[in-house]
């Protein structure tokens, strides 16, 4: 029979739109959440994770260098004891893109994450835009938590059994100079190896299976949920309210010097303490119940890292004076070493270690999912992103790459360049999310939703992107120049490759009688009719 199918569903040039129109119109197209849905149930990862694993994803990737490194540098140059308003602050604006991750997770429950909800709410352009994005949130991010590692794996061993690395070999050789605006290299210094070997032996592990990364995530985060807990009290009966005065430092004369713009200065800092709660999201096709367990998860992890910021800032701050920690890595330590408790000191590092340890693991466990999600919509390479092995049933070969790229950025950038990409990556994916639930409620008011934002999409969902975007705008220029270097690559990549082999928009490829012919070249959908009949 003589006949035309279209191997894609989307919508046709139009007579006498012209090609660029056309192209421009192609670029917006949105994924139906049925096709979204489509994908989700012919998944061939293994559905494995219930809402205890869920948490734990989450618990894993929040509480990191944000708690256990950053804290003691807010409160000893920017914030002083008010650093827990910094942290209360950050927590604030986060938690409002914390309740709509619940919302679309609990509608569209795929490994893609904001690049799935982009694609369903702004189209194709910004939801390629947006996964390219992520890479910094997640692999750029593990990079940054990896290097902090490497610090507190450094101080372990100097600490507590006197071995002394050579620093050549445990910092990073490039360095970038904020005065000259330039990047350097570092004299003497040639890879960061501790950084570089914890991220391939958690890639090993990650393609081993997301059911064995599970559970040793659960192992670490029990860990570092008891260490904080017994720091909190053991500390705690240490605390001397005199070192909580003046519990906003004047102001020394510098907009982030202390004083209240100090402590606003602190939250942008403190920001990132909070980033990882969004890769519960990345494993929606590997949970057991999506739309109710990934809602819970994200909330109750938020939750319950607030407490622990709250108190262990609390306590940190009560037991020393904020001065002491300005420019030390490890604060938790030097606390824990005031109150005269030595076996504290050695408690707390072995607790950073592990820590720091299941937060690159989460971190790395996002990236090849988020690649998978792009590959799926044909946007990203499939042969490299879309393999999942036959026994493991991981993506496996990205997460090798991606592993391999995280370890060497890792072993050659300070955690200060990278914590900062970081940053400024994720509050432009949180603020198109914070978007994309304004977005679906008047675009898809009746699809079934488990977790909707109190308050109506004005509210917390508007509050949090204008929020987002106030932290981005704020951020150093070398960053905000970084991110947007980043995003000129991915939208050559987008140009050069996902444009053409867009699934959503394949209409070059259209056969008739099994025949493919090349649909743009053509007027409109009259016109391929008319040539099938010839
Ligand atoms: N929130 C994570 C950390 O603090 C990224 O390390």
């Amino acid at each position: 029979m003589s006949g035309y199918s279209f191997i894609t569903s989307g919508v046709p040039r139009q007579p006498g739109e012209s090609k660029w129109k056309y192209n421009i119109r192609k670029s917006f197209t949105i994924k139906s959440l049925a096709s979204v849905d489509d994908d989700a149930k012919n998944s061939t990862l293994n559905k494995e994770l219930g809402v205890f694993d869920l948490l734990m994803i989450g618990l894993g990737g929040i509480i990191g260098s944000g708690i256990f490194v950053l804290t003691g540098e807010v409160a000893g140059t920017k914030a002083g004891p008010a650093v827990v308003i910094s942290f209360i602050l950050a927590g604030i604006t986060a938690s409002f893109s914390a309740l709509s991750y619940s919302e679309l997770a609990s509608m569209i429950p795929v490994s893609g994450s904001t690049y799935t909800y982009a694609y369903a709410t702004m189209g194709e352009l910004v939801a390629w835009i947006i996964g390219w994005d992520l890479t910094l949130e997640y692999l750029v991010g593990a990079s940054a938590v990896a290097v902090g590692w490497s610090g507190y794996f450094v101080y372990l061993f100097s600490d507590g059994f006197n071995i002394e690395f050579s620093n050549s070999w445990t910092s990073a050789p490039i360095t970038y100079n904020n005065t000259l605006g330039k990047f350097e290299i570092v004299p003497g210094a040639y890879f960061n190896v501790p950084a570089f070997v914890i991220v391939i032996l958690l890639t090993i592990l990650l393609i081993i299976g997301i059911k064995e990364s599970s559970r040793v995530n659960t192992m670490v985060v029990s860990v570092k949920l008891i260490v904080l807990t017994i720091f909190c009290i053991a500390a705690g009966i240490y605390v001397d309210p005199k070192n909580y005065s003046p519990f906003i430092p004047p102001n020394e004369g510098s907009f982030s010097q202390f004083g209240f713009t100090g402590v606003l200065a602190g939250t942008s800092v403190v920001f990132f303490a909070f980033i990882g709660f969004d890769s519960i999201s990345t494993t929606s096709q590997e949970a057991r119940n999506p739309q109710r367990d990934i809602p819970i998860a994200i909330m109750s992890s938020f939750g319950i890292v607030t407490v622990f910021y709250i108190s262990v800032c609390l306590v940190l701050t009560g037991v020393v004076n904020y001065k002491l920690f300005a420019n030390d890595p490890a604060p938790l330590s030097i606390a824990a070493k005031e109150t005269g408790m030595q076996w504290l000191g050695i408690f707390v590092d072995i607790g950073a270690i592990c820590g720091l340890i299941s937060v690159i693991l989460v971190l790395l466990m996002g990236q090849p999912r988020i690649f998978l999600a792009m590959a799926n919509d044909g946007l990203f390479f499939p042969k490299l992103a879309s393999k999942i092995h036959p026994r493991f049933k991981t993506p496996y070969i990205t997460t090798a790459v991606c592993g391999l790229l995280c370890a060497t950025i890792a072993a050659l950038f300070p955690i200060s360049i990278l914590a900062e990409l970081t940053s400024v990556g994720t509050l432009l994916a949180f603020f198109i999310v914070n978007i994309g639930v304004i977005i679906l409620r008047f675009t898809a008011p009746d699809a079934p939703r488990k977790f909707r934002v109190p308050g109506g999409p004005f509210l917390f969902p508007l509050m949090g992107a204008l929020l987002d975007l106030l932290l981005l705008v704020t951020s150093s220029k070398a960053s905000i120049e970084r991110l947007f270097i980043w995003m000129a690559i991915g939208l050559l990549i987008y140009g050069l490759y996902g444009r053409n082999h867009s699934k959503a928009n394949n209409f070059n490829k259209i056969k008739f009688n099994n025949v493919g012919i090349d649909v743009m070249e053509m007027e409109n959908i009259d016109d391929i009719i008319k040539t099938s009949k010839n």
